[in-house]
């Protein structure tokens, strides 16, 4: 499962992140988004709404990517494997996290942005870290001094990545895909505008397509 997940996330190179507060939204927010090309969803950890938010959506669309973000403990993380999440976000780097994952063989992609981050990321293991804030700590200038004592970790960039910047983050070689909130806009999921949400992550899809 773990090189599965890995694979299907390089070849869609492009997460959505996903705030929802109700948990009805799940299922109609993750048809838009594989109707958009777009079969994958980080559903974050930042409503009461989340684990169920996974439930629903590892049960109504097998065929989905679904994980969890915004973990910030191995209670979250639990509850967001047993919801059936297939890899979990966390915005920092915490060691009990990272001990918890690779115990449970599942993929965890550790939010790093220093060396230090990066080097405590794999002590356990870690191959893929997510690179978060990625605009605010300087996007692919940073990504790439970084490369060159890490040159076997892979980024996944999130926070400010948006339709004008993401060509520039995936022409990276380092950069396995993008994490990015623009085609789940809070609002739009609040007003149901599923249809919508199809469009932006139908052209998203498409514009990851073109950097390979
Ligand atoms: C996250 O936690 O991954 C970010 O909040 C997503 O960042 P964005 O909203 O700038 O895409």
């Amino acid at each position: 499962m773990y090189e599965e997940v890995i694979k299907r996330i390089g070849a869609l190179r492009l997460i959505p992140v996903v705030k929802l507060e109700r948990e009805e939204d799940a299922v109609p927010l993750a048809e838009a988004l594989c109707r958009g090309g777009l079969p994958a969803a980080e559903i974050t950890f930042r409503t009461d709404a989340a684990a169920g938010a996974i439930r629903r959506i590892a049960g109504a669309c097998p065929g989905m990517l679904v994980g969890a973000g915004t973990v910030l403990s191995c209670a979250q993380a639990e509850e967001a494997l047993e919801a059936g999440a297939q890899f979990l976000v966390s915005p920092g780097t915490s060691g009990r996290l990272l001990d918890f994952a690779s115990k449970r063989r599942v993929p965890i992609f550790p939010g790093a942005c220093t060396p230090s981050e990066i080097m405590e990321a794999m002590e356990y293991g870690c191959e893929i870290v997510k690179f978060f804030p990625a605009v605010p700590y300087g996007g692919v200038k940073t990504i790439k001094a970084l490369s060159a004592p890490f040159s076997q970790i892979r980024f996944m960039p999130t926070g400010g990545v948006s339709e004008e910047n993401l060509k520039e983050f995936l022409a990276l070689p380092q950069v396995i895909a993008c994490g990015g909130s623009w085609m789940v806009k809070e609002s739009l999921i609040r007003e149901r505008r599923f249809d919508e949400i199809e469009d932006l992550a139908r052209r998203a899809a498409e514009l990851a397509k073109e950097e390979g």
